[in-house]
């Protein structure tokens, strides 16, 4: 289970980006974070793997108190935050397997590391999770030679391997087309549930957090401004989020009626 509560972020001297969030996510459900760009997404997943210093507040993982942690206790805390990128961050000219195995880092000693001789059981686990996400064919290819699709996979399960109690993704999909997308979020989505891990999203998709997540936040101005079902997430709440700052792409603004009746 995940906990923040009343947690602030302030870049420097500016107005806080996160005005006191509280949040808590429990075991297999999959949250989305919305919100416009600038709205303080990123920086409350940074936050929770301490990529961002928190300014104040509480974030607890599993019981442990993340905000505080230092040195070797972050590290070992920073092992159970899986966090997938929009941009997949693989290391292209690695293969698949050794870009899978980088997740175990956090848990292999330095010569292990170094001479890559992950343990036997680091191996079978890659093969058993890229297995299941459809990549396992894939193992010696080198990573830029993948399609966004497969690269993105090679990216959730290199978070696997980390064996998280918790996965963070940053719009994991963006980069990908609309299909691809899809096929993400249902991964994302079971893996959720079989795994039983709290997967926070943030997606700049309305259509697919409601279509794909169980729960869907909103963030305007670092200002949590709706918490609930996707069924309850309507056009008043799209307003209240995006209402004047800029159209998501797909709902706020329909195109007019002579491009939506045309032939496309
Ligand atoms: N490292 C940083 N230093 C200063 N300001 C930042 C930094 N990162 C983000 N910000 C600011 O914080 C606000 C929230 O940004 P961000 O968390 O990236 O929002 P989102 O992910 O919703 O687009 C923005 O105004 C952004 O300019
Ligand atoms: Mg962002």
């Amino acid at each position: 289970m995940l906990e923040i509560s009343n947690l602030i972020k302030r870049y420097g001297r500016d107005e806080p980006v996160l005005k006191g969030l509280d949040l808590t996510v429990d075991g297999n459900s999959v949250v989305s974070i919305v919100g416009a760009s600038g709205a303080g997404k990123s920086t409350m997943l940074r936050c929770i793997n301490r990529l961002v210093e928190p300014t104040s507040g509480s974030i607890k993982l599993n019981g442990t108190e993340l905000v505080t942690l230092r040195h070797g206790e972050l590290r070992r805390a920073r092992r159970k935050i899986g966090m997938v990128f929009q941009g997949f961050n693989l290391i292209d000219r690695l293969t698949v397997m050794e870009n899978v195995l980088a997740g175990r880092l956090g848990y292999v000693n330095l010569f292990q590391a170094i001479t890559r001789r992950y343990p036997a059981s680091d191996i079978e686990r890659a093969f058993v999770l890229m297995e299941r996400v459809g990549i396992a064919h894939y193992a010696n290819k080198r990573a830029d030679e993948l399609s966004g699709g497969e690269r993105q996979r090679v990216g959730v399960v290199r978070a696997l391997m980390q064996e998280p109690e918790v996965l963070l993704a940053d719009e994991p999909t963006a980069s990908l087309d609309p299909r691809t997308s899809e096929q993400i979020m249902v991964l994302l989505q079971s893996l959720a549930s079989e795994l039983s891990l709290p997967v926070l999203i943030n997606i700049h998709n309305v259509a697919q957090a409601r279509t794909y997540t169980d729960r869907i936040v909103g963030l305007r101005h670092g200002t949590m401004i709706f918490d609930g079902a996707p069924s309850d997430f309507d056009k008043d709440a799209l307003e209240a989020i995006y209402g004047g700052i800029e159209a998501p792409e797909d709902e706020a603004a329909p195109p007019p009626e002579e491009v939506r009746d045309g032939q496309a």
